[in-house]
């Protein structure tokens, strides 16, 4: 019985999550150059997104570049931003066959200009699909976006729009970047390392994690079935216990 057989369609996660780890090490294991392994992860990512529709999902968040990712050597950071802009404009068509939509977070308007265009020609073009949501996280990280939900907070208390009593938690989560998606049930990480890495830190409050040794340019759909089975045979307690779940 193949993986994508054992899934239980009425116990998927609406939302899972990806950190796309391991392109560096498998393109080195080849004696290529560490973009070698990003051109070959948009297979992976191309594989990961078809076989998240086919299986249901609702919405896919992938960690396609970190805050942080900046401070690599320039001649890998221009090509990864080469790569997302042709990728993206090659895939559009894509997206628009298998009705999904396209949607992004993180700090877009500092992204180079091409890549902000490209971005956002897409979004707009993908914006009336329906049957899955492709979220890219592109200079993103989640202290960059607690930090700015807080500054729209303060900015709020100062005109006088909100009183410091009044903030809750909903009132921090929509001005979060995924403050219209639900939070990862699951959130799953390539090759090997078991860290966040600065991800929806205040999102995965309550994610399942998986965590698996295959390099993101070997990750295929059945990978990513694998994990929605082994999602489904943990329990989710929520801070509850085993009985008061069983007694729910
Ligand atoms: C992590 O591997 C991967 C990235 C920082 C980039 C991910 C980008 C892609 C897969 C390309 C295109 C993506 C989209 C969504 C169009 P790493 O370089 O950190 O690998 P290492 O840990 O082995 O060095």
């Amino acid at each position: 019985m193949s993986f994508k057989e054992k899934i239980n369609p009425a116990k998927l996660p609406q939302h899972v999550a990806i950190i796309m780890d391991g392109n560096g090490r498998w393109a080195k294991q080849k004696g290529k150059f560490r973009i070698f392994g990003h051109t070959n992860g948009v297979k992976a990512v191309r594989d990961a997104v078809e076989g998240a529709a086919e299986a249901g999902i609702k919405y896919l968040t992938l960690y396609a570049f970190s805050t942080e990712n900046w401070n690599r050597p320039k001649l890998e950071v221009n090509a990864l931003m080469e790569l997302l802009v042709n990728t993206i404009h090659k895939e559009t068509e894509t997206l628009m066959k298998n009705n999904i939509r396209l949607v992004a977070i993180g700090d877009l308007e500092n992204l180079p200009k091409k890549c902000y265009k490209e971005l956002q020609e897409a979004i707009s073009k993908t914006s009336g699909n329906s049957r899955m949501t492709l979220n890219l996280a592109l200079n993103y990280s989640s202290r960059w976006e607690i930090v700015a939900a807080v500054k729209k907070i303060a900015s709020q208390i100062k005109s006088g729009e909100l009183e410091p009593e009044d903030i809750d938690e909903s009132k921090f989560v929509s001005q979060l970047c995924t403050s219209d998606m639900p939070d990862p049930e699951l959130l799953i990480r390539t090759s090997g390392e078991h860290r966040i890495s600065n991800f929806l830190m205040w999102q995965i409050s309550y994610s399942e994690l998986y965590f698996t040794e295959k390099l993101w340019p070997d990750f295929r759909r059945e990978d990513l079935f694998e994990a929605l089975v082994n999602f489904q045979s943990r329990e989710r307690r929520f801070g509850m216990t085993s009985e008061q779940l069983e007694s729910k």
